[in-house]
């Protein structure tokens, strides 16, 4: 465990949030008291972090029905400030890294002297010295993601199919389903040069360009007219999810992140053919699906918290000897106008490959 100096605890600092309850990007900067650990939670002072798409779909829907100012900035890497009762695994001076719970608030502060957000003990793994604050802070949402995902639904050998390849959850993936979690061939898919070359790098062993190329060819070639035996389709691409689902092979299985075919806007749902496609092959559908734990909380019993343990000190773990690398495409501070260029750009499909990381403690982040 890294012991570091745990900075005095301010009584309030300035977050980068919402501050309206529906078109809340862009984002502002607005006072909000530092929280206190309740019950398996810890307090921390936050180095680095990184964006998510969930931070403009938050601020725009704000699907949690939370009270504004919401903070946000959920992927954190830090020094513990403060626990809270029942914290077994975890004291003050700590290097960790963390998600905070979705529906709570982040840790993005203005002023480049760090910000402060609470995570659950379960989502909160010791964050090894050699270990930089900007790559620990590239990981928890998205490889929480990429293994909630793939973990429980592959088996060695398997044929699998990663579209999105240069994406922050994808190319996770593909390195997890590359190098740790045995799958025999790993096809990707993106749809530039830049992500191509991320797939790749990440250790795709086939990655087709989705704009230009017929993956579903290229698949139908690879595995002479059978289909991957597994896909993990991270892409929120309702036009994706139809191409994807039907490149599975009979009595497969097709894993969808987040809520699932029909429902990615979350402002009304919409006919999707993937049931049929899927059913028609006697293929399974998997929901994996973070957020469900949070919108219900029964479902965050003892087995779901020893999960998202195992996959927080995996995280950790794999990082440190090298098979998983999240690839940085930029790295900005931790200013409302900075924040929202990138959210801004991610929403438009603009953004740099792999992950935007956030400076917000400038000293220890550097
Ligand atoms: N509910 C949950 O549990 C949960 C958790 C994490 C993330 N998510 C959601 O999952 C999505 C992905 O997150 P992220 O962080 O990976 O976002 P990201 O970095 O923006 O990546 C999205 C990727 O999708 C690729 N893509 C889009 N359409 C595609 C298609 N038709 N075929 C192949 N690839 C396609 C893009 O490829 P190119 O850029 O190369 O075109 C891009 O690499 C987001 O919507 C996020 O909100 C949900």
């Amino acid at each position: 465990m890294t012991q570091l100096h745990a900075p005095a605890v301010p009584a309030d600092f300035e977050g980068v949030g919402y501050t309206k309850s529906r078109d809340g990007f862009p984002l502002e900067a607005v006072k909000v008291p530092v929280p206190k650990p309740g019950p398996d939670q810890v307090l921390i002072h936050v180095v680095c972090s990184s964006l998510n798409p969930l931070e403009y779909k938050l601020a725009q829907l704000n699907f949690f029905g939370r009270s504004p100012p919401v903070v946000l900035g959920f992927d954190m890497a830090g020094v513990v400030v403060a626990v809270g009762e029942g914290v077994t695994r975890f004291s003050v001076g700590d290097a960790v890294a963390a998600m905070a719970d979705s529906n709570g608030d982040g840790g993005w502060a203005t002023g480049g002297q760090g910000g402060y957000a609470l995570a659950r003990e379960c989502f909160t793994a010791s964050k090894p010295g050699s270990l930089s604050f900007s790559d620990a802070a590239a990981l928890p949402l998205c490889f929480i993601a990429a293994y909630l995902g793939l973990q429980p639904n592959i088996s060695k050998g398997d044929t699998v199919y990663i579209p999105g390849g240069g994406g922050g959850v994808g190319h996770l993936a593909v390195q997890m389903a590359a190098r740790t979690l045995g799958a025999g061939l790993v096809v990707s898919s993106a749809g530039g040069p830049q992500s191509l070359a991320l797939a790749r790098a990440s250790g795709a062993h086939q990655v087709f360009d989705y704009k230009q190329e017929d993956v579903a060819a290229e698949i139908d070639r690879l595995t002479d007219g059978r289909g991957v035996d597994l896909v993990f389709d991270a892409t929120y691409s309702e036009k994706g999810f139809v191409e994807t689902a039907a490149m599975v092979r009979e009595g497969g299985t097709w894993v969808v992140l987040g809520v699932g075919p029909g429902k990615t806007t979350r402002t009304g749902e919409t006919e999707s053919p993937v049931d049929a496609i899927l059913a028609e092959r006697g293929a399974r559908q998997v929901n994996a699906n973070m957020l469900r734990y949070f919108s219900q909380p029964e479902l965050m019993d003892a087995a779901a918290q020893a999960f998202f343990g195992q996959a927080m000190q995996a995280a950790m773990a794999w990082a440190l000897d090298g098979r998983v690398t999240p690839h940085i495409g930029k790295r900005i501070d931790s200013g409302p106008a900075e924040i929202n260029a990138e959210l801004a750009a991610m929403a438009a499909g603009h953004g740099p490959v792999g992950k935007v990381v956030v400076n917000v403690d400038r000293e220890r982040a550097a």
